[in-house]
């Protein structure tokens, strides 16, 4: 049996619209904005710009490196480049997997958020409007606990635009996809800064944003930070952007779109920033509550404090919440279907399996875990354990993992320096070896030792150590456990990385390739 061809892009925009539409998500609107604010403002700017430089730039070259050199999804790309290397990649899949089950439920909530944006439905209290009256929280943290059907639908929706779009492929269903939403959310968030910038009390908002307060620089959480806020909002460590530069074609310029994806997604942070912090001053002008008390980031920020804003606004009040909860849902979505690709390609890879039936059942068994668990009236608390540990336990200790191996154990950096020095405009020169092999593992190790004193200073949120040994320690552990056991498995087709074309993945048996 020969392997179906390997799907393509069919054009640069496309790929790169792709790219940035999973750089650019949650974490660009409801993060950046407090993350800046609360490590230094304005001076916060410097560390983000070294971060991205030093590390997201040349660990996005990275991944695209490998997914266009070996040409699969994240398992058989770091098989194909060494067998040791292969866990990483089934890590990287079981990361995706947990990161898209919580995710989808978000964009539900924003989903419906634009709808209540129409009369303002959370009426003059709408965080006890969104945690009691819409997600129903229950009082104490748990697992099983009745659905919440107000949660329940539009959460089913997200999910069949997602299965629907990956069904049609990469080509029909991602790249269309990716041409509409992030042209369109752009514009849309373009359009609500700009209303944002002429509130009153604008000014006094960025103001507080940009201060820059220098004497952050010298703290070393304010790094940390840095590191941690580039590494989530451009999407490397889950696989995805090898999963997308599998899809290239054998000509491509990785170190110039690396380039243009990462200065996309920036430049959107940035303008969230402003957009952000021009509206929060805006409430602090209206209710006399001062900027740094207004702050926030997560459900906070985007389901009480937008809310309450969008209530105080005297014209066009119900337009700027659909706006803003729309940029969200379109934001959202487009970070999601490439998560999810990463688990679909990969079961295809795996398996020989054609793309719809792989998305029926993967995508689908993806989607059921997800409705199973999230639109319950214990969902935020399951969501806001295993995002904290996914995050740092799995985006942050794999990339760490990732580039260690690669460049220390198996010294593979020359060879993927080769390559995209061969097929990119930018060469990235000894600079980049340097930056990913020495910088990069120092950074993250940094970060990792930072958050494990934290979490054993406290239990992360205050919950029982019960509850986070299960729902975080167990949830990541689960996906390093995960990663190895698949490697273990015998693979029946494994098809060879230097495909000319870089369409047939032919079979070859175990025995063959040794
Ligand atoms: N990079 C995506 C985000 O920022 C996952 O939300």
């Amino acid at each position: 049996m020969t392997a179906p061809a390997r799907e393509q892009w069919a054009t640069r925009a496309g790929f790169l619209l792709a790219a940035i539409g999973s750089a650019i998500g949650l974490g660009n609107i409801w993060r950046f904005p407090y993350v800046a604010y609360e490590n230094g403002g304005g001076a916060f700017l410097v560390p983000y710009l070294v971060a991205l430089l030093s590390a997201g730039i040349p660990l996005l070259i990275f991944e695209y490196t490998i997914g266009h050199k070996f040409r699969g999804s994240p398992p058989l790309a770091f098989r194909r480049m060494a067998r040791a290397a292969e866990p990483i990649g089934w890590w990287q899949v079981a990361i995706s997997f947990v990161i898209a089950v919580y995710y989808a439920v978000i964009i539900a909530w924003a989903m419906r958020y634009v709808g209540f944006s129409v009369g303002q439905q959370w009426g003059a209290d709408p965080e006890t409007f969104f945690f009691e009256d819409f997600l129903h929280i229950a009082e104490q943290p748990g697992f099983a606990a009745p659905f919440v059907p107000g949660v329940l639908w539009p959460l089913i929706a997200v999910w069949a635009v997602t299965l629907i779009v990956l069904a049609l492929g990469v080509r029909r269903g991602i790249e269309i996809a990716s041409k509409v939403f992030i042209p369109l959310l752009i514009v849309l968030f373009v359009i609500l800064v700009v209303r944002a910038l002429f509130l009153p009390g604008a000014l006094d908002g960025l103001n507080a944003f940009f201060s820059p307060d220098w004497s952050s620089i010298t703290n070393g959480k304010v790094w940390v930070a840095a590191y941690g806020q580039i590494f989530f909002s451009l999407s490397v460590g889950f696989g995805i952007m090898v999963t997308y530069a599998s899809y290239l074609r054998r000509k491509a310029d990785l170190s110039g779109s690396a380039m243009v994806a990462g200065f996309a997604n920036s430049s959107f942070e940035i303008l969230a920033g402003i957009g952000v912090f021009a509206t929060l001053g805006f409430m602090a002008h209206q209710t006399g509550v001062a900027v740094s008390e207004a702050s926030t980031s997560g459900p906070g920020l985007a389901f009480v404090a937008f809310p309450t804003i969008i209530s105080e606004l005297s014209a066009g009040a119900a337009w700027f919440g659909i706006l803003f909860f729309t940029c969200l849902v379109l934001a959202g979505l487009s970070s999601l279907i490439s998560i999810v690709q990463v688990i679909v390609s990969s079961v295809q890879d795996r398996t020989g399996l054609a793309r719809v039936p792989a998305v029926l059942i993967i995508g689908g068994f993806t989607a059921v875990v997800s409705i199973a668990l999230f639109p319950t009236r214990n969902g935020l608390y399951l969501l806001d354990v295993a995002d904290h540990f996914i995050n740092q336990y799995g985006i942050v200790l794999a990339a760490f993992v990732a580039v260690v191996l690669v460049a220390w154990v198996l010294r593979k950096l020359g060879v993927l320096k080769l390559h995209t020095d061969t097929v990119s405009s930018l060469k990235v020169g000894p600079v980049w070896v340097i930056l990913l092999g020495v910088i990069t593992p120092l950074v993250l190790v940094w970060m990792m030792i930072d958050s494990l004193r934290q979490e054993f200073d406290e239990n992360y949120g205050g919950y029982t150590t019960s509850y986070v040994l299960a729902a975080g320690w167990g949830v990541a552990g689960a996906a390093i456990l995960f990663g190895v056991l698949m490697s273990l498995l015998p693979w029946k087709r494994a098809g060879t990385p230097d495909d000319e074309d870089g369409t047939p993945a032919v079979p070859v048996t175990e025995e063959a390739k040794s």
